[in-house]
């Protein structure tokens, strides 16, 4: 079958270790199941994947892609869950730590058929397309549970999304405006926060502006840059939900005497739960939401799609069709 892998790594030219060619057909083991892939969607996941981040040298070559949907084997429109716990993990997987992503351990999403655990699988509805559907498991999902669980927020709360630009934060307005809540956003740059107004955002600032009003919650994913107005942008007993650090995890000041005054939460989020994926993918087809797609491409033409997340060069997700 047509594969897109990861053939070896490189620090400064990701792209020299990508192979797009014919691998072996998976072969699924007992509680597995084959999903024939129709639509994935490219993550920053994967050009860290081809750095050497997350990946071992042992696991090469790996086909790349945690997010896909597809058929299953008795033809249901799937959308593909990525987190894969341990067999005898219960509960909540993402607190397993023996959880991986599709294509950390187990072969990934960019190629015809992909396996994964029974239980990995979400009916997709009938309303949403696939490349839609392929834009939701790793990104959208992260943005859902930051706001909904990690965040505890609901309709009439007030939210602060940091680095509007970003994936996980253009999830963040779109879903934070659909579920209710008043949505504040910033940027560093005039066109993107255009676009978070355009996403859904009520009001939009400037990186470190101060603010109208103090918010419920901040969701941060940029981190070192942000983090300092992400706790002054804070009511007393507010929370800050953090999920990555694209500026870097490294704090000038923690700001901890704010921290404790004013009895904040700081609260880490890591991707979600199958159960929240199909709460997720029933939420955009009652709202009727949906993924900003900067473009779709043959996952013949993977390369183009790397090409272009590499330079930082897009807005919204990279779809892949079969
Ligand atoms: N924990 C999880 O499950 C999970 C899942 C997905 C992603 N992540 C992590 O979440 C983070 C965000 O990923 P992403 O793909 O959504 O976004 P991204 O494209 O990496 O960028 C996020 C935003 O950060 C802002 N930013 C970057 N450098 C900045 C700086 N120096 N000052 C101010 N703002 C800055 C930019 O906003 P503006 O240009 O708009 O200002 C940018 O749009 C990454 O660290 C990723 O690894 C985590």
């Amino acid at each position: 079958m047509f594969a897109v892998t990861a053939q070896s790594f490189s620090t400064d030219d990701p792209l020299s270790g990508l192979v797009l060619g014919e691998r072996s057909e998976p072969e699924a083991p007992d509680g597995w199941t084959t999903v024939t892939v129709k639509a994935a969607s490219l993550n920053h996941h994967d050009l860290w994947s081809l750095r050497g981040v997350g990946l071992k040298e042992d696991a090469l070559p790996m086909i790349l892609g945690c997010d896909a949907a597809g058929h299953d084997e008795d033809g249901n429109e799937v959308v593909v869950h990525a987190v894969v716990s341990s067999p005898d993990w219960t509960g909540d997987e993402t607190l397993d730590p023996r959880r991986s992503l599709l294509s950390e351990r187990y072969q990934g999403t960019f190629a015809e058929r992909v396996v994964v655990p029974r239980r990995n699988v979400v009916p997709k509805p009938a309303s949403l397309s696939f490349e839609e559907a392929a834009c939701l498991p790793t990104a959208w999902l992260t943005a859902y549970r930051m706001l909904f669980t990690q965040g505890g927020l609901k309709a009439g709360d007030t939210v602060l999304v940091q680095g509007a630009g970003g994936g996980v934060a253009t999830a963040l307005i779109a879903l934070a405006r659909a579920g209710g809540l008043r949505v504040l956003a910033t940027s560093r740059d005039e066109s993107k926060r255009a676009k978070a107004l355009e996403l859904g955002a009520h009001e939009v600032f400037e990186s470190g502006a101060r603010l109208p009003v103090k918010v419920d919650a901040v969701m941060e994913t940029v981190g070192k840059a942000t983090w300092t107005h992400s706790v002054r942008s804070l009511r007393p007993g507010g929370r800050i939900v953090i999920s990555g650090t694209t500026s870097g995890p490294q704090l000038d000041d923690a700001m901890l005497t704010n921290i404790f005054f004013l009895q904040l939460s700081v609260v880490g989020s890591t991707m979600g739960t199958r159960d929240e994926l199909a709460a997720l993918v029933t939420m955009l087809d009652a709202t009727g939401v949906r993924p900003v797609i900067d473009r779709t491409l043959p996952m013949e033409e993977a390369r183009d799609g790397f090409a272009a997340m590499a330079a930082g060069d897009i807005f919204g997700k990279i779809v892949l069709t079969r």
